[in-house]
C-alpha cells in the first residue's frame, strides 16, 4: 500500500517546526543507519535523543492522532517517535530497504517496521530534486509533497531519495508497526474503511446497511489484529 495522508499539519503547523530545524544541531544522518544503508547515505539528522527532535516529533504524533485517514490506512500498534532528516548540496540516500526491527537506543522501544513514513516539510518549489523514489517492480514511483502532506509506503520495498540540487529538503520519518500485519489484509480493511465511510455519508451513519457493513469491518479487524 503507498498511500498520501494530506494535511497531516497545517501551514502553522509546518512553519513552526521548520523554523525550529534551520537552527537546529545536525549531525551526519549515519547515526541511524545500518551497515548496508550507512553505504548509500549521505544527508543529516536530528540525534534521537535531542530534545527538540522529541518536542517536534511529539507534535507530529499528535497529529497523526486527529488525522483518520492514517489510522484507517496503518492501523498502527506502534509508531516509532519521528526523525528529522535534511539534505542539501547534492546531499542524497541510494537505494536500500530500512530495518525490519528498530530499536531505540538506550531504551526498551521496539517495533517491527511494517510501513515506513515519510512527512514533507518544505515547501516543494524552494528545492529541487530530493524525490522519494519507491520501487514497486516495474515501475518505480517519485513522490514529492507539498510541505505538510506524507507518504505512507511499505517498510519492505526498495527506495532511494534522489540528490537535492539546490535548497533543503526537510523531513520527518518514522516507521509503523500495524496491528494487522498482512499487508493484503490491511489493505482490505482500508478499502472497506472508506466504502463504510462514503456509503455513511450519502445513506448517514445510522442506515441499516451501514450498521451491518460497520459490523462486518470491526469483525474482520477482530480476527486479524493483533492489539
Ligand atoms: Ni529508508
Amino acid at each position: 500500500m503507498m498511500i498520501v495522508i494530506p494535511d497531516v499539519l497545517t501551514a502553522a503547523e509546518v512553519a513552526a517546526i521548520t523554523d525550529r530545524l534551520a537552527t537546529a544541531d545536525w549531525v551526519d544522518g549515519n547515526v541511524t543507519s545500518g551497515t548496508q544503508s550507512a553505504l548509500a547515505k549521505r544527508n543529516r539528522q536530528l540525534p534521537e535523543d535531542a530534545p527538540v527532535a522529541m518536542e517536534l516529533g511529539t507534535r507530529i504524533l499528535d497529529a497523526l492522532g486527529r488525522a483518520p485517514r492514517f489510522v484507517a490506512a496503518a492501523l498502527p500498534l506502534k509508531v516509532y517517535p519521528p526523525l528529522f532528516n535534511a539534505y542539501a548540496g547534492g546531499e542524497a540516500f541510494g537505494t536500500h530497504v530500512d530495518s525490519a526491527i528498530r530499536i531505540r537506543r538506550g531504551t526498551d522501544f521496539r517495533i517491527r517496521s511494517d510501513l515506513s513514513a515519510t512527512l514533507f516539510l518544505a515547501d516543494p518549489d524552494s528545492y529541487d530534486g530530493g524525490e522519494l523514489v519507491v520501487d514497486q517492480g516495474l515501475t518505480d514511483h517519485r513522490i514529492k509533497l507539498p510541505a505538510g502532506h506524507m507518504l505512507l509506503y511499505p517498510a519492505s520495498t526498495l527506495h532511494r531519495v534522489e540528490p537535492v540540487t539546490r535548497g533543503t529538503r526537510f523531513a520527518a520519518f518514522f516507521w509503523i508497526q500495524s496491528m494487522v500485519r498482512d499487508p493484503a489484509a490491511r489493505q482490505m480493511l482500508f478499502d472497506l474503511d472508506q466504502t463504510i465511510q462514503a456509503l455513511g455519508a450519502t445513506l448517514g451513519a445510522g442506515d441499516d446497511r451501514v450498521v451491518r457493513l460497520t459490523g462486518l469491518y470491526h469483525n474482520l479487524l477482530r480476527r486479524w489484529a493483533d492489539a
